[in-house]
């Protein structure tokens, strides 16, 4: 039987995903969104390409849960994008509704699931997400890690005029401004890019790569990136589906690795049908620990705002 992957939110971001997952034929999808007709029209659309592309996968749109049933992954792509000059934190009240009103129903119909979060401030849902699933820490994956690495490998590729593909970067922390591009374990085929660029050069692909997702919503004006977001999380669908044991940088929640507890934050993980099967701990420089333990203050922030509710939530779940 083939895996079952449900998308919700079928905007820019869970229209891209569930394209993505067709075309490659990897589970039949399920897209849900609260709009009438939307997810249903998209997944007719995305049905419809599967004669060209190859792919007898089944692709449906929902307005409820029902149809999701029994998924093996649940992406989460709902929720408010930025606007110009909005940082992802401004989004937490506004798009914590949306993951908690869609989490409870997706796992009601999918208790076995795997979770990956899209929605912003990342690091931040995926708290809502764990605290409203109860599920343990290997099935509740945020998704950033990836695409910030991913911008990273893109400039670094584009400036020494290299195959993206022979880019290697590690990118730690949260999915905002304070994120944390390791240079020191960012090569092109092993060679140090230490060895290929001088410290200014690196310097400013290390801004840009912060700033990656801003500068595209800059242009866009009415929404933010999708093309790379979604990319990124079904590389992690495939890591899981085909218990391919991918080490790759998602948000995870932390109980004491790199001395950070119970905080959601971005570091390498073993992914495979488990979900996240293993922590991979890097040994830090003091400077680079400085940078992390910044980067999981920032995320304790937004966790510490909403941490009234995710304990009425989760009080909500243990007497439930
Ligand atoms: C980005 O970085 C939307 O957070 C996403 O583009």
């Amino acid at each position: 039987m083939r895996p079952k992957v449900t998308v919700v939110g079928s905007g820019n971001v869970g229209a891209s995903c569930a394209l993505r997952l067709a075309d490659r034929g990897l589970a039949d999808v399920v897209l849900v969104d609260v709009l009438d007709g939307i997810p249903q029209g998209k997944a007719l659309d995305i049905l419809q390409a599967g004669p060209v592309a190859g792919a007898d996968v089944k692709v449906t749109g929902a307005n409820d849960y029902e149809a999701t049933a029994n998924s093996d992954i649940v992406i989460f792509t709902a929720g408010f994008p930025r606007k110009p000059g909005m940082s992802r934190d401004d989004l937490l009240w506004a798009n914590y509704d949306i993951v908690k009103a869609t989490v409870e129903p997706a796992v009601k119909y999918s208790p076995n699931s795997i979770l990956i979060v899209v929605t912003n401030p990342l690091d931040a849902m995926c708290h809502v997400a764990h605290a409203v699933s109860g599920f343990p820490r290997q099935r509740v994956i945020g998704m950033a890690g990836i695409l910030d690495t991913a911008r990273f490998r893109t400039f670094i590729a584009q400036e020494l005029n290299v195959s993206v593909e022979d880019v290697t970067a590690v990118v730690l922390g949260g999915h905002g401004d304070t994120m944390v591009p390791l240079v020191r374990y960012t090569s092109v085929a092993g060679i140090p890019i230490t060895d290929l660029m001088d410290a200014e050069t690196i310097e400013r692909l290390v801004k840009r790569t912060r700033g990656g997702g801003a500068e595209i919503v800059k242009y866009l004006k009415t929404g933010s990136a999708y093309y790379a977001p979604s990319a990124a999380t079904i590389q992690m669908v495939e890591a899981i589906l085909k218990d391919k044991k991918r080490v790759l940088p998602c948000s995870a929640h932390l109980e004491g690795e790199y001395g950070v507890n119970g905080l959601f934050v971005g570091v390498p993980v073993k992914l495979g049908a488990q979900g996240i099967e293993k922590i991979m701990e890097i040994k830090l420089t003091a400077e680079e620990n400085e940078a992390l333990q910044k980067s999981a203050a920032a995320v304790k922030e937004l966790v510490d705002v909403m941490k009234p509710k995710l304990d009425e939530v989760k009080s909500a779940g243990s007497a439930g």
